[in-house]
């Protein structure tokens, strides 16, 4: 039977410096969001790293824990995997968890023109707009928690914006 829409799936990136907590996090957050409004066929979602520090791990305990806890997801099947230029070149929209994750992948870029957004660019509070996911390697629970609240908001209203203004149509 053919597809009721007409284009490809959006591409969907979101990316970090390890892989193993925040993009993850942001990859099972969204996805699950995506599935929440019956749009699982049209959006494909994924993560990466700007290091390849991780590259093959399951996301850190703190953030498996946490989308457990708050959503009942399991992302224990989920790996690390490094940004490649070819992610930049084919995915559709890719969002950054920090200003220094942005710096990282336009290197990767060879100064080519990706369209590279920051997640909390998406913040319901102009006041928090343009601030870095703070990275909770290393840190107890309290991060993690802290880092699923930022994630969780920003991403909705990310799809929102897809949903109501896509970058192509789809
Ligand atoms: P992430 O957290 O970028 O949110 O996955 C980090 C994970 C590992 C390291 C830094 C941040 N690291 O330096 O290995």
């Amino acid at each position: 039977m053919p597809s009721p829409h007409a284009h490809a799936p959006l591409r969907v990136m979101f990316f970090c410096l390890g892989n193993i907590c925040r993009s993850p996090l942001a990859e099972a957050v969204f996805r699950h969001q995506v599935a929440q409004r019956g749009l699982a066929e049209r959006f494909v979602v994924a993560s990466s790293g700007t290091s390849d520090y991780h590259v093959g791990e399951a996301p850190d305990p703190g953030s498996q824990r946490v989308a457990r806890e708050r959503l009942g997801l399991d992302m224990s099947h989920q790996r690390a995997q490094q940004l490649q230029p070819a992610h930049l070149r084919e995915c559709d929209v890719l969002v950054a968890m920090s200003a220094s994750n942005i710096k990282n992948a336009r290197r990767l870029d060879g100064g080519r023109e990706a369209t590279i957004a920051l997640l909390r660019d998406w913040e319901p509070s102009a006041a928090l707009q343009g601030l870095d996911v703070p990275d909770p390697w290393g840190y107890g629970s309290d991060a993690f928690a802290e880092v699923f609240e930022i994630v969780e908001r920003c991403c909705a209203r990310l799809l929102d914006d897809l949903i109501h203004e896509p970058p192509r149509p789809f």
